[in-house]
């Protein structure tokens, strides 16, 4: 299964991938965490993994990866973007692990007018395109904040899509906007209520279309802990069981 973790920016959506990605692993599932952001600095510091390469510097960097995806041989490293791949298959100097947990990070913008996100959100579309999973293996991709990769057309090779839901009105309208995207594409969506406290929940509920919430998330302190040190995300966020669901169908 590849589940893509969407939302306003700043909702949790790491957070939330990175919890999922952990509690999955600790059922059991070979867990496969897609850092598909091109701006976001620390999804492996929340999951408590080190720095890896990253995908896109493995096919030589932003130059490496436009010529490669012009051309149309199927030599080795290219095999992620023109033909059907493995997470076995992925270099393993681009892997780091934690909680039983692979992470990969496709690219990231990192120099003053080096160029658009328009190459990294290339690279994701193949990737989620080519990669297939065994029975037992899932695939968590941690996204851009907003809605550029649904106009890329990059959530249509995923199976289900999770929507993190501040409790902001803003955060409310753009779930309901994902979803009708998603729905036309024909693809299940999923909400996940977080940093709720006090009549959020409540509120958020009657907002949205309750039935697609898969589980809520309270503001927790540990959480907010973890993000203000900079240090590992804690276990047992209250909420983060009930996201399983989405896989294990219980
Ligand atoms: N349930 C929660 N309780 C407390 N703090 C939270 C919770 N969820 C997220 N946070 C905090 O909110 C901040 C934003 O979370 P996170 O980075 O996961 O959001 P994001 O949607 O991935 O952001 P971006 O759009 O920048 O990628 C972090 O400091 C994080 O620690
Ligand atoms: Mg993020």
């Amino acid at each position: 299964m590849k589940i893509l973790i969407c939302g306003k920016g700043g909702s949790g959506k790491s957070t939330v991938a990175a919890l999922f990605s952990r509690e999955l692993a600790r059922r059991g599932k070979k867990v496969l965490l897609v850092d598909a952001d091109e701006s976001n600095l620390g999804l492996n510091r929340v999951l408590g993994a080190g720095d890896a390469q990253l995908l896109m510097d493995s096919f030589g960097g932003r130059p490496g990866l436009k010529e490669k995806m012009k051309k149309t041989g199927l030599e080795a490293p290219i095999a992620v973007l023109n033909q059907p791949f493995t997470p076995a298959d992925l270099p393993v100097n681009c892997l780091a692990e934690a909680h039983g947990v692979r992470l990969v990070a496709l690219g990231k913008i990192r120099n003053l007018g080096e160029g658009c996100a328009c190459m990294i959100g290339a690279l994701a579309k193949r990737f989620l395109e080519n990669l297939r999973l065994a029975e037992d293996e899932v695939a968590v991709l941690d996204m851009e904040a907003g809605v550029e990769h649904f106009g890329r057309g990059v959530v249509k090779g995923a199976d289900a899509l999770v929507c993190v839901v501040d409790p902001s009105r803003e955060s409310v309208l753009l779930a309901g906007r994902m979803a009708g995207m998603a729905e036309g594409a024909g693809l299940p969506v999923h909400f996940v209520l977080n940093r709720v406290r006090g009549r959020a929940a409540d509120v958020l509920t009657e907002a949205l279309d309750s039935s697609r919430i898969l589980a809520v998330i309270p503001d927790t302190p540990g959480v907010f802990e973890a993000g203000l040190s900079g240090e590992p995300l804690p276990d047992g966020v209250e909420g983060v069981a009930e996201l399983c669901r989405l896989v294990t169908g219980c």
